[in-house]
This record gives C-alpha cells, structure tokens and sequence, in this order.
C-alpha cells in the first residue's frame, strides 16, 4: 500500500540505504540524497535501495514531509534549517567523537545532561524534530525489522486485555509471527 508521505534521506553510508530500504517496503515514497550530485548514486541506489530515487538534498527536502537525518553530526551545519522548517526530522545521528571529532556543543550537552538531540531540535526550531533509529546498528535496524505492527489497536492481540510483561511479549511475537 503506497503512503501518502514522502520521506527524504539525508545520507547515502550504511544506515540511510537501509532506512530507505524499510521506508520502501512500508509504502514510502523516498528520496534519498549525498551531499553531492544525485548522479553519483544513481546505479548504487538503483542496485541496493530499489525504488528510491536519488536526488539533490535540497530538492529530496523540498518534496519531503518527512526527513531523515542519516549523515555525520558534524555534517549537520552542512544542512540549512530553513529547508526543512515545517517538516518532521527524524534524527536518526549520534555524536561520535572518534569519527565526528571533538564538537564544543555536543561536549557541553553531554556534560549538562543533555541529549544531542536536544541541540539539533534547538537549531532545526522550526521543525518536528524526533530522535529515533540513532541507538541501532544498521545489520539489525534490517534483520530485525518487524512488520508494521498494530499490536496496540483494537483488534490487536493485547487490547484491552490486562497481561503480564512476559504475557504481552509472546502476545505481540506470536502476532508479529503470524503476520510475517
Ligand atoms: N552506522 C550505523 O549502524 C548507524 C546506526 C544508527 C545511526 N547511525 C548514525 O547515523 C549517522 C550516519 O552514520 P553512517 O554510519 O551511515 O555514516 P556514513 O557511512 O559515514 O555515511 C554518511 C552519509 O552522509 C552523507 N552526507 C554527509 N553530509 C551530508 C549532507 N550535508 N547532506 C546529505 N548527505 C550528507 C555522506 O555522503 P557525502 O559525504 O558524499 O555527502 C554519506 O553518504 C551518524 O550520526 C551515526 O552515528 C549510524
């Protein structure tokens, strides 16, 4: 089932091609994008992230409702807020000094408490910005995708049922099992 939202891939390394990969087969129509010429990309997106297209950043972001940072931190100020103003952010980045280097407001975040996230949301203002897919692996974000889920709905295998933590485990895996 196609979706109505357009989701934009900000980064083509090991974890953008595989959130591209999932949005696709969830229904997504995705852009995905380098910072560079989307001709770069064209046959590697056309190998391993079938259906995505690849095209200029700015222009994956102005047709997007959803975007998807998949880049570097430190690439961050690369991005101009203004272009994704009005649009959820999915902030899929982590600050990593060994490849991002020692950035002075992440340093100061982590030592006030503060996530990174926090600072991204505080420079996109004015987007959604919500953190997400950052804390897993790119191999296990593709093995251990799940079907969509609507465990939680009516008609789903724990609604309105009172459960234990392990009771509502092996509901929702036996559910997920029979949907896969
Ligand atoms: N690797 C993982 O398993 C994993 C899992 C979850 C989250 N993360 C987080 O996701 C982020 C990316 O990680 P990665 O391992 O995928 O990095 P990566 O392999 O180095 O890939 C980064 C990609 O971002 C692109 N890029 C850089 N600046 C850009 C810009 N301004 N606009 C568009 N694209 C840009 C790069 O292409 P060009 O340089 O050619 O533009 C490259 O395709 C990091 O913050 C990381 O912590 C990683």
């Amino acid at each position: 089932m196609q979706n109505e939202s357009r989701l934009a891939v900000l980064g083509a390394g090991h974890v953008g091609p595989v959130i591209a990969r999932l949005a696709i087969g969830a229904g997504y129509p995705v852009a995905i994008a380098t910072s560079g010429d989307p001709d770069d990309i064209a046959l590697i997106t056309e190998l391993v992230i079938p259906g995505a297209e690849p095209r200029w950043a700015s222009d994956a972001v102005a047709d997007a409702d959803i975007v998807v940072l998949a880049i570097p931190l430190h690439r961050l100020t690369d991005v101009d807020p203004a272009l994704l103003a009005g649009k959820v952010v999915v902030d899929a980045m982590n600050y990593w000094p060994a490849s991002d280097g020692v950035l002075t407001a992440f340093e100061n975040g982590a030592s006030n408490g503060s996530g990174s996230s926090e600072i991204v949301a505080g420079r996109l203002a004015g987007s959604a910005v919500v953190k997400a897919l950052n804390h897993i692996g790119y191999h296990e974000l593709e093995d251990r995708a799940r079907p969509a889920g609507r465990a939680l709905q009516p008609g789903g295998p724990v609604f309105g049922q009172v459960l234990t933590a392990p009771e509502f485990e092996r509901a929702v895996h036996e559910d997920a099992r029979s949907l896969s």
